[in-house]
């Protein structure tokens, strides 16, 4: 399975911060928000990773990133001229994707919370159809929303409902079979001129296979969409770290936990950050 992550969008109530600096390389505490979705896929088992964003972006996480090669993965780069939907991500990475599953992560999504590994790891194992998760929150209206009938069966998914069936909106994390990019091409974008991901689920839900699994209330989905949400998530990692020295979202340390690195080039890379909290963590993780 490949992984894609779509660091695009608007971000229009960030501004005046987003016209400054690309969103997803805002900092969310001590690290890019780049680095937090990407941990999740890296934590998925994930190595390959095609990160879409705009002409005005891409340059700075290619940057960032490089080639992966230091993580010992495997970073591509691609351009969303505009932000014509999420679903469109698959189109752009026909090439990339070679006929092969795929997880997708928005570039602004924070998760965090125990049993996190294995549930993405059942999703990553899942053969058919597609995975989707489902997160209760207060109001819903801003997102995507699943529909449920007793037996926990869906019934159905809205995006952005005035009225929502459910208080379980849609996180922007997403696992699809082999037959994704095909069912993307096949989409007509929605009023508001997106091809939207609620409809790329609906397909997989009219075939019977959409699963949804739900996150439990000690599990953290963090949105960082507005400046409010950006400082709260910020002042959670700070909290978690703080208290308990294990840093979130440490993608040398997923790396090295992987064993995709060996501890020879995670000293390495301590040691060219070694003026910082950041670099020392990375070095204490080897005594
Ligand atoms: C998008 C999706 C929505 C999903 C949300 C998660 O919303 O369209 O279904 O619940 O991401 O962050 P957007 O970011 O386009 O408002």
């Amino acid at each position: 399975m490949k992984g894609i992550i779509l660091a695009g969008g608007s971000a229009t109530r960030l501004y005046p911060l987003s016209k400054a600096i690309s969103k997803q390389i805002m900092p969310v505490y001590d690290k890019p928000m780049i680095y937090y979705p990407l941990s999740t896929l890296m934590l998925a088992g994930i190595r390959e990773v095609l990160i879409i964003s705009t002409p005005r972006d891409l340059p700075v996480f290619r940057d960032l990133l490089e080639s992966g090669e230091q993580l010992g993965m495997h970073f591509e780069y691609i351009i969303q001229e505009k932000p014509n939907g999420l679903a469109e991500a698959f189109i752009l990475a026909e090439e990339f994707l070679q006929g092969q599953p795929a997880c997708l992560i928005l570039g602004d999504n924070m998760f965090y919370g125990q049993g996190f590994s294995s549930m993405l790891k059942r999703a990553q194992s899942t053969q058919k159809g597609a995975t989707i998760f489902g997160y209760y929150v207060k109001d819903p209206r801003a997102y995507g929303v699943v529909e449920f009938n007793e037996h926990n069966q869906v019934l159905g998914l809205e995006e952005k409902p005035e009225n929502p069936k459910s208080n379980y909106a849609v996180p922007g994390l997403y696992f699809y079979d082999e037959t994704v990019v095909q069912k993307a091409k096949s989409l007509k974008p929605s009023k508001r001129g997106e091809l939207e991901i609620t409809d790329l689920n609906r397909l997989y839900l009219e075939e019977q296979r959409l699963h949804v699994e739900l996150f439990g209330r000690g599990f953290a989905w963090l949105d960082t969409g507005n400046c409010d949400s950006l400082l709260e998530a910020a002042n959670f990692v700070a909290t978690i770290q703080n208290r308990q020295g294990y840093y979130i979202a440490c993608i040398e340390e997923i790396a090295w936990r992987n064993k995709w690195i060996t501890g020879k080039q995670l000293c390495e890379l301590g040691h060219k950050l070694e003026k910082t909290a950041y670099g020392q963590y990375l070095l204490d993780l080897l005594k």
